[in-house]
This record gives C-alpha cells, sequence and structure tokens, in this order.
C-alpha cells in the first residue's frame, strides 16, 4: 500500500511539473521574468457606476476596493451592498440573481456562488492592458 501511494504522488509531482513547463502569459515572457510588480498602478477615481457593454455584464467596479477583505465570516463589499446596508450606504443592492443558488433555489441571502464578489466584478486601474483588443460593445447597447 505504501508504495503503491508513493507511486502515485510521483506520478502528481511529474504531472506538475509537465503544467510548469506549458505555463504562458499573454504576452510573453515579461510576467514570468518578475518585472511587474503587482501594486504599479494607480486606483480610478471613484465614480458613477459606468455602462455595460454587453447585456449580461457584471457591472465594472466605479471605486477604488483597496484593502476590501472578503473571509469565510466576512464580506466588505456587503456591508454597504447587501439589502439591509444600502438605505444607509447608497450603495447598488445586489441584483435578485445573486439570491439563487446553482441548483436554482432561492435564498434569503448572497448565494455561495455570487460570495466572492471579484471573481466577476472588477475594480479600475490605470494598468496598460496586457493585449491589445477590437471588442465593440453589443450594439443593443449603443446610442443612436
Ligand atoms: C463603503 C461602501 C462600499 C463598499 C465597501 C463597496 N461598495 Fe460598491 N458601491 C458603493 C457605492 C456608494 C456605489 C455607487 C452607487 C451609485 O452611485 O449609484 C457602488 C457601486 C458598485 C458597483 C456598480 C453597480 C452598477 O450598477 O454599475 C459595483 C459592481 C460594486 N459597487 C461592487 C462592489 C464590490 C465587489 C465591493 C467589494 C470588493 C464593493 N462594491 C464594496 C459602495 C460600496
Ligand atoms: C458569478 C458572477 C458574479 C458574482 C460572484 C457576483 N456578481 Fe454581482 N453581478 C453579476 C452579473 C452578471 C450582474 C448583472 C446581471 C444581474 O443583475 O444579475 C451583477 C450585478 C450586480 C450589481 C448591480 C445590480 C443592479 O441592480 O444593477 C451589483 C451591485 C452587484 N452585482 C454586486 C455584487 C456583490 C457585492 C457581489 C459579492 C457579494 C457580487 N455582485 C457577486 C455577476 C456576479
Amino acid at each position: 500500500m505504501k508504495s503503491l501511494m508513493s507511486i502515485l504522488f510521483l506520478i502528481c509531482i511529474g504531472i506538475s511539473s509537465l503544467a510548469h513547463a506549458e505555463l504562458r502569459s499573454l504576452r510573453g515572457s515579461e510576467v514570468m521574468n518578475g518585472d511587474v510588480p503587482s501594486e504599479n498602478f494607480r486606483w480610478e477615481k471613484d465614480r458613477k457606476p459606468l455602462p455595460r457593454h454587453f447585456v449580461q455584464q457584471p457591472p465594472i467596479i466605479p471605486h477604488s476596493t483597496k484593502g476590501y477583505l472578503i473571509t469565510k465570516e466576512f464580506n466588505k463589499c456587503l456591508d454597504c451592498h447587501s439589502w439591509d446596508r444600502t438605505a444607509d450606504t447608497g450603495a447598488t443592492k445586489i441584483s435578485i440573481t445573486h439570491f439563487k443558488t446553482r441548483g436554482g433555489t432561492e435564498l434569503t441571502n448572497v448565494s455561495p456562488r455570487r460570495y466572492f464578489c471579484q471573481q466577476c466584478h472588477v475594480p479600475q486601474t490605470d494598468a496598460k492592458p496586457l493585449v491589445g483588443n477590437t471588442f465593440q460593445p453589443a450594439a443593443g447597447l449603443v446610442k443612436k
């Protein structure tokens, strides 16, 4: 049994080192050389909510989130954005879609699958885009 375990262990190590070998950043090797300090940007100023670019888009965060912690016990975002806080904070209520579980059950509080807000909502900084793109907003959202 013991030797079977060590063989499995060695296979796992083998697979993970293979995965490392194939890791590539979008713009080549720069990121891997460690030349981009993670704090090398400035937060954009807080402002009104920004326009969306496609109908299903999670809205972009229009304010700094510096130091906003999300842990198992505490969620700084919900401190302002949960339905019982927005009257005092002026923040947008989290959407009603955020109460539905993966299985379709409606909860009385935010669903675990929506708990980690920054999985979908991103704040803005003056960081240069890693790669160019030609994305155009969806036709239904462009002012005529
Ligand atoms: C101190 C209170 C506060 C905290 C904490 C906070 N927000 Fe906000 N948030 C606001 C306010 C106020 C607005 C702007 C509402 C307005 O002007 O209509 C806003 C706007 C937003 C919007 C834009 C909504 C839209 O309709 O476009 C998103 C998305 C958002 N916040 C996400 C987050 C996330 C994610 C976190 C945690 C990382 C967070 N917020 C933490 C107060 C807060
Ligand atoms: C799995 C992706 C995902 C996660 C995680 C998530 N959101 Fe959202 N959020 C969305 C999408 C998509 C929309 C726009 C469509 C909708 O309303 O469901 C949205 C809409 C919103 C809005 C705008 C509501 C409105 O009425 O315009 C706010 C505010 C918001 N989210 C805050 C949060 C906060 C705070 C968290 C963390 C507790 C969070 N979201 C977690 C995807 C997500």
